[in-house]
């Protein structure tokens, strides 16, 4: 089946702008999502516009993957508006960066409920579901640094990781039900954030990339377009590094 339904969550951002053209480029019938703040909302529909423009039909609905109530609501809307979802991407993430001695209980918090709680949070939504109709794809964004840590990141590269063992564990559960969850971690991606590092770090980065370059979004959405598709059925609990070999785990 081509038109399945498919949630990417921080689908305004770098990497699920891309994630969205490759899941509509094989025909999924995709649905994003944005902060509910006014701000967000402003910005999420200027980027469907844009996106429609370039060919690219993304329904958008609000949705704050920390909190456990909207999460429920999101996907309840968006099944009795579209039909159930098949397929799960989770992408939003965020980083907020100190060494540990200066980190704040916030910056914890916050990181961890971003980038962890949510995989709870959006998972316990769909899954249930997923497994009655004995078909789902899930995958979790999680990152190079979750997988070798990073300085001034234990917040993010903590979440991160967990992000590994909550993808294996939730496999073992879907695995005889057709629903499989994966993970990808990206390495370091021509994002505009990383452009704006100053050119000699910049420089020193891709001089450690083994393949030297820099990944592009594509190659992230390339990934999470194989492990949504119908193909691959039998490849469930894995990550999948995509980093051009800067680290191999
Ligand atoms: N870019 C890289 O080089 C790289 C490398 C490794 C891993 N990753 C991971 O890849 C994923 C995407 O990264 P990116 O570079 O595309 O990030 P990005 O451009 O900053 O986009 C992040 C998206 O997440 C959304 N978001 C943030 N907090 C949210 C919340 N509480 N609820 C719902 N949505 C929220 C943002 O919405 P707003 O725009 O409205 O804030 C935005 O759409 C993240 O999980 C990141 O950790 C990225």
């Amino acid at each position: 089946m081509s038109n399945r339904i498919a949630v990417v969550t921080g689908a305004t951002g770098s990497l699920g702008t891309s994630m969205c053209k490759a899941l509509i480029n094989q025909r999924r019938t995709v649905i994003g999502s944005h902060l509910p703040d006014e701000k967000s909302t402003d910005d999420a529909l200027s980027w469907k516009d844009m996106m429609r423009r370039d060919g690219f039909d993304v329904a958008i609905y609000p949705l704050d993957v920390t909190d456990y109530e909207n999460c429920k609501s999101f996907i309840a809307q968006i099944e009795e508006d579209q039909g159930p979802v098949e397929i799960l991407v989770n992408n939003a993430g965020i980083t907020n960066d100190a060494p540990l001695k200066k980190m704040q209980p916030e910056q914890w918090g916050e990181v961890i409920n971003v980038n962890l709680n949510s995989m709870f949070n959006m998972c316990r939504q769909v899954f249930e579901g997923m497994c009655e109709r004995g078909f789902g794809r899930i995958v979790n964004i999680s990152s190079l640094n979750g997988e070798k840590g990073q300085f001034g990141q234990s917040n993010y590269s903590a979440a991160k990781a967990g992000i590994y063992g909550f993808t294996k564990s939730l496999a073992l559960e879907g695995a005889r039900k057709g629903v499989t969850v994966n993970s990808v971690s990206p390495g370091y991606i021509d994002t505009p954030m990383i452009r704006k590092v100053p050119e000699k770090i910049l420089n020193s980065i891709i001089e450690s990339i083994p393949t030297g370059r820099l990944g592009q979004p594509e190659d992230i959405a390339r990934a999470v377009k194989f492990l949504t598709s119908d193909d691959a059925s039998f490849v469930t609990g894995t990550n999948l590094s995509v980093n051009g070999g800067q680290y191999m785990s």
